[in-house]
């Protein structure tokens, strides 16, 4: 066994392979996976950045990585969903310091679901995290109905992707926001109108919206606000103490505004595999590289303009 660690904050290049010599064995209710491909997130690298280390501790050690596809070589102790040899996926905690850039995860069973037929593992690699932030974003804060306008700005992104598919499943009317270069991947996704956000302004006087999903987080609050219709919702996914404040604070006209953090959840997890595995949802995925070329993954991810997700292949 083998895994991935960093002991002090900082770029890729803080990480390290280690053996691993003590055996993970699971406990009750979880299943020990044997991690085939790793989907790669921006928090892998904002929290090994030190990002939020009020939350993770000043003394780093730890396993980036919380997505993760492979085959179950051991239950614990109460499962009974699932069985070894079976192929899942699943999401980690966000902050739990044993991540998925290892040979193994061991994982609840709740936080897992079997892969789709229909799908490659590094498909089902790419998908947890991103695909998990769009639905909770847009049918449990957002409750989108048919017909729905809906404005998915950062659209052409790992979150935007299943976004932008995800609207187009409920049947809403899409807008999306991306680089000139990234139009014609948003429309392929669903996209009734895809607009570059160098030439236009989506949040201009007399645009209305239903739902605004602003995954890239450069719109101004009071702007998005202003473009929605009443009982409208605006979703950030940007984490901050002036998002959390606003998302609590009760608003007199009626619209609201929510930020999400997004949690393991294999029940929805089943909702978006009966997505794959019917053909409706794809994992765009832009690039899978070998495990050993983390940093180089790392590096485009920060670079801030992946088209739909990055896989390492273990
Ligand atoms: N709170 C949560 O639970 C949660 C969950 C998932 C992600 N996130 C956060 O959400 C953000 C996006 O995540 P991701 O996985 O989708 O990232 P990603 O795959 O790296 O996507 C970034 C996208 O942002 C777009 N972009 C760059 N500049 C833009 C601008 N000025 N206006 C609009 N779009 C722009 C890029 O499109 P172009 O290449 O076309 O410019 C690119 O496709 C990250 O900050 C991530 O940490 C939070």
């Amino acid at each position: 066994m083998w895994k991935y660690r960093y002991q002090q904050y900082g770029g890729p290049d803080v990480l390290e392979r280690v053996e691993v010599t003590d055996a993970l064995s699971p406990q009750a209710g979880e299943v020990l996976v044997r991690v085939q491909a790793v989907g790669v997130n921006p928090i892998d690298w904002k929290l090994a950045r030190g990002d939020y280390r009020l939350l993770t501790g000043f003394r780093p050690d730890r396993t980036p990585g919380s997505d993760f596809a492979g085959i179950i070589e051991q239950v614990g102790a109460g499962v009974q969903r699932f069985s070894e040899g079976q192929r899942v996926f699943g999401m980690l905690p966000l902050l739990r310091s044993a991540g998925s850039y290892a040979s193994h995860v061991c994982a609840r069973v709740e936080h897992i679901a079997l892969v789709p037929d229909a799908i490659s593992i590094t498909d089902a690699a790419a998908m947890p995290l991103a695909a998990l932030t769009a639905f909770r974003a847009l049918f449990l804060h957002g409750r989108i109905a048919p017909g729905a306008d809906v404005l998915i700005n950062g659209a052409s992104g790992g979150v935007g992707s299943f976004a932008l598919q995800l609207a187009d499943i409920g049947r809403a009317r899409v807008s999306s926001v991306s680089s000139e270069r990234n139009r014609t991947f948003c429309r392929e996704l669903g996209a009734v109108h895809a607009l570059d956000y160098a030439a236009h302004d989506p949040l201009q006087e007399g645009s209305l919206y239903d739902f605004i999903f602003d995954i890239a987080g450069t719109f101004r609050y009071k702007r998005a606000i202003d473009c929605l219709r009443n009982h409208g919702i605006l979703v950030t996914v940007q984490p901050g103490i002036v998002a959390l404040l606003r998302s609590v604070m009760p608003r007199r006209d009626g619209k609201r505004y929510h930020l999400e953090i997004v949690r393991p959840d294999g029940r929805r997890l089943n909702r978006i595999a009966e997505h794959a595995q019917a053909g409706r949802l794809k994992a765009p995925v832009e690039h899978v590289y070998p495990m050993d070329q983390v940093e180089q993954a790392w590096r485009r991810s920060m670079g801030g303009h992946v088209q739909g997700k990055l896989v390492l292949l273990v």
